[in-house]
């Protein structure tokens, strides 16, 4: 199943499922990725693989309104959907467009966010260089996205509540495919530890990540820094 197919299949109920198969948890780890953006007003952030926008709201919401966000997803279901939410309106761009092609020019937002996006970029290292083409110098690369339990018992728990998510696909959606892709790019997406050296070998300096529930999610951070 092609990664279109998938969201255009789910973006009618994908905020609603994200709710059951994270069993609401998603909201948290997307507030602790918001958490080490310490957003402040005027930023201007783009959130790609933006899908419904609930990471560029959240960001708004916290700022009271006074940040600009940008949400950038190839997907004119999901963008659809997400605009039907009139939350912060006035504040969000949208545009339809690939992680790996972004049409924006260089140096225009101070922090790229991707929330549950990069496992499914076709072009991981070419999405990287293309947020740091559009960050501004200084500016920071967020990448919260499930990654790998540093406990057994944790990784064998977590196995077997995947292997139940596309029999729940299946009842709410009527179809359990888009959610086997979904669980097959988890288990494929690479460790904290190798995407943290996937993003060291692009341009990106200062690479970090922090572990969420004892590494089921990660969240990694990058900095645009232009050496003199
Ligand atoms: C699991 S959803 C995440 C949506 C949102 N960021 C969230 O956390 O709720 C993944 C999104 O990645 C988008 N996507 C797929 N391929 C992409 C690509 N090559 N570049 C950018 N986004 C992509 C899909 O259209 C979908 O909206």
């Amino acid at each position: 199943m092609e990664t279109k197919e998938v969201f255009d299949k789910v973006a009618s109920k994908y905020d609603i499922m994200n709710d059951i198969m994270s069993l609401g948890a998603h909201r948290y780890w997307k507030e602790l990725l918001i958490d080490w953006l310490s957003p402040k007003k005027d930023m201007h952030i783009i959130d790609v693989a933006g899908g419904t926008g609930d990471v560029a709201r959240r960001f708004l919401k916290r700022v009271k309104g006074k940040g600009k966000a940008t949400v950038c997803d190839p997907n004119e279901f999901m963008v659809e959907e997400g605009k039907k939410n009139r939350t912060y309106k006035d504040k969000i761009e949208w545009v339809v467009a690939p992680a790996e092609e972004l049409p924006f020019k260089e140096n225009t937002f101070d922090a790229y966010l991707v929330s549950f996006g990069v496992r499914n970029y076709s072009n991981i290292k070419k999405s990287l260089g293309e947020a740091y083409r559009v960050l501004k110098p200084g500016g920071s690369f967020y990448c919260l996205e499930f990654s790998k339990a540093k406990n057994e018992t944790v990784s064998s728990a977590y196995n077997i509540y995947s292997s139940i998510i596309p029999v729940m696909g299946k009842i709410i959606v009527g179809d359990e495919e888009p959610y086997k892709y979904l669980t097959k790019t988890i288990s494929n997406f690479p460790s904290q530890e190798n995407f943290k050296k996937i993003i060291e070998s692009t341009h990106f300096k200062e690479v970090k990540y922090r572990n969420i529930f004892n590494g089921i999610v990660a969240i990694h951070h990058a900095t645009k820094i232009i050496d003199v």
